[in-house]
């Protein structure tokens, strides 16, 4: 058997398993989709969304990059994004980084990775702004983990610099902006920072005309 035709008996096994357990589950699944959260996590296979949160499809919107970014450029997380906030009116929007990310690790180099080079220098950026403070830390790895935790508050902040979050805060008072940080070493998730909807950002952020 080729490797891929594995996973699509697997796929049958599932799908049968779940229709024994509960013979509506598809049909029910395949009319609504009412996600309370919006996940942005890293494209990283360790890091399966539903399976380390124990949810279920129809529970999660997900989208994922490498390094669990939040560029205002990228049109594919925004398109993500407002439709996740607008039309399914998610309740929270998490990012979720992970410690021993391969991208923060080459980002914290200086090779050249190619096209990757644009969307690694984001996280440069990030290095730029706490350099004092990541520089200090002797450890090389506990250097990318501070990245790490680091990189995913400037990203909640990026969403909140958004007109799409700033719009829902302040007419429905909601998503509210979660970072959390997944350890590979013993599959917990430790909450990093978290912005309330209407939380006061620096004046220079916030429109005042929406
Ligand atoms: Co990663």
């Amino acid at each position: 058997m080729k490797p891929y035709e594995k996973l699509l008996l697997a796929n049958k096994a599932w799908a049968n398993e779940k229709v024994q357990d509960d013979p509506e589950y598809f049909s029910r699944l395949a009319h609504i989709q009412t996600p309370k959260f919006l996940w942005i996590g890293c494209s990283d296979s360790r890091v399966p969304a539903n399976e380390i949160t124990g949810t279920q499809p129809g529970e999660i919107f997900v989208h994922r990059n490498v390094a669990n970014m939040v560029v205002h450029t990228d049109l594919n997380l925004l398109t993500v994004l407002d439709y996740a906030v607008r039309a399914l009116k998610v309740e929270h929007i998490i990012v979720c980084g992970h410690h021993g990310c391969g991208g923060v690790r080459a980002a914290m180099t200086q090779h050249d990775m190619g096209i990757a080079n644009k969307w690694l220098r984001n996280i440069k950026d990030v290095y730029r702004f706490h350099r004092q403070e990541v520089d200090g830390i002797i450890s090389d790895d506990q250097k990318i983990d501070r990245m790490v935790e680091l990189n995913v508050q400037e990203q909640v902040m990026n969403l909140a610099k958004t007109s799409v979050v700033q719009r829902a805060w302040k007419h429905e008072q909601r998503p509210h902006l979660h970072g959390w940080v997944y350890d590979l070493k013993d599959g917990i998730i430790n909450p990093v920072c978290e912005m309330p909807a209407g939380t006061d950002l620096q004046d220079i952020y916030e429109y005042d005309d929406l």
